[in-house]
């Protein structure tokens, strides 16, 4: 292949593209109706999300952040209590466990998978341990079965932050329906994305989910009632109409990121860049597609050169932020997480992702990793 193309890390023009005029047609609806915030759209895309997920209860939140941070509060995690979550996440995920006055307790990563660790879990336990927060980092489920197994043991809450799996599966259910409650993003690049900030929690528990209602609105319990000091952490009516038309979508964009998750798997298998490993028990659904080799600055440089853009997930794991300096917390050890760090590159990976794209990434990939013959393992991602 000669003809460099560019190849973004995420193609939200070409996803607006495919549902503009439904979209611009329901926005016209909503605007001519004026009722902007927990209308009939959040109100449907609530049950329509609780079906998808499995559970019987959905709560539309302003993010993913705001999700966790009153989810937290509606599972009693207090002031004093302890939170077991990994390092090798997004800083919110640590920003909610804070919001709330408890302290987060890092636990390592599995080597292959990259979510939590039960062994490393296991050892950071204490006597303040509250809830135990599994992240499904990248759309891969985190070992829940022995997750669930230790918070069982140990009066534990389980909260997954399952802000990049929506759609994927573990032990059968759904990400977001196995614990006591699950957290969702929809900022824009997520597997479900509004066109703006979003998030939701869903929840088999009813009690739970009536103490997120209120917490998302003020503590309002009837109009000009208080009961509880809450929070503005409200869906609005236009993202929910977003979210309504992509859901209805999520199922074939999650089985083109699969297809071409399995095909960069295939492409890089035997070839020294090293893949995630896959769960036996679970069914991921492939947010990011991130690889490891050691000279990562250098692969981000040589993509850059040949259009490819990468990101980096995560570069500076959360212990190790500045932010963390003044803050309570405590780690277990964090080798695992701290290696994966400087190794990690993730490369496009999106349902629009054309075949040419995809060949040119692998091509371009293996060609800097010193593969001779890149061309024979690149199959079309179609
Ligand atoms: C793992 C994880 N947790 C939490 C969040 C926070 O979600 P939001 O950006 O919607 O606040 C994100 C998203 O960025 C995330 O990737």
């Amino acid at each position: 292949m000669t003809t460099p193309v560019r190849v973004p890390l995420v193609d939200l023009r070409a996803s607006y593209a495919s549902i503009r005029e439904e979209l611009l047609a329901e926005f016209d609806r909503v605007l001519g109706e004026m009722q902007l915030f927990l209308g009939p759209n959040v109100r449907a895309f609530e049950e329509e999300f609780a079906a998808y997920c499995e559970t019987s209860h959905a709560v539309g939140m302003s993010s993913g952040t705001d999700a966790l941070h009153a989810t937290l509060r509606a599972c009693d995690v207090r002031p004093g209590d302890e939170v077991v979550l990994p390092a090798l996440t997004f800083f919110a995920t640590t920003e909610a466990v804070i919001h709330v006055g408890a302290t987060p307790v890092f636990a390592d990563v599995d080597p292959e998978t990259l979510t939590l660790d039960p062994a490393a879990v296991r050892d950071v336990i204490g006597p303040a341990t509250r809830a135990i927060v599994p992240v499904h980092l990248y759309g891969q489920p985190a070992d829940m079965a022995s997750l669930l197994e230790i918070a069982k043991k140990r009066n534990l809450r389980v909260i997954e932050d399952a802000a990049q799996a929506h759609g994927a599966r573990s032990l059968g259910q759904r990400c977001g329906s196995l614990g006591d409650a699950g957290c969702f993003s929809f900022y824009f690049t997520k597997n479900l994305g509004a066109f703006g900030e979003g998030g939701c929690t869903t929840t088999n528990s009813l009690e739970t989910a009536e103490r997120l209602q209120r917490l998302r609105n003020h503590g309002l319990e009837t109009k000009h009632t208080h009961s509880l000091v809450g929070h503005n952490f409200r869906l609005d009516e236009l993202q929910a109409a977003v979210l309504r038309i992509k859901l209805k979508r999520l199922d074939e964009a999650i089985a083109r990121r699969r297809e071409i998750a399995a095909r960069y798997d295939e492409a890089f298998a035997g070839s020294g860049i090293r893949v995630l490993g896959r769960r036996a028990d679970a069914e991921a659904a492939p947010h990011l597609y991130p690889i490891r080799v050691a000279d990562r600055d250098a692969l981000g440089v040589h993509l850059a050169a040949a259009g490819i853009e990468t990101g980096i997930h995560y570069k500076v794991p959360a212990h190790r932020q500045a932010a963390m300096r003044s803050q309570l917390h405590r780690c277990g050890p964090l080798s695992v997480t701290e290696r994966t760090c400087d190794e990690l590159l993730s490369l496009p990976l999106y349902p629009e992702l054309e075949d040419d794209q995809f060949a040119y990434v692998v091509e371009r990939v293996l060609e800097f990793s010193g593969e001779s013959r890149p061309s024979a393992r690149v199959r079309s991602a179609s």
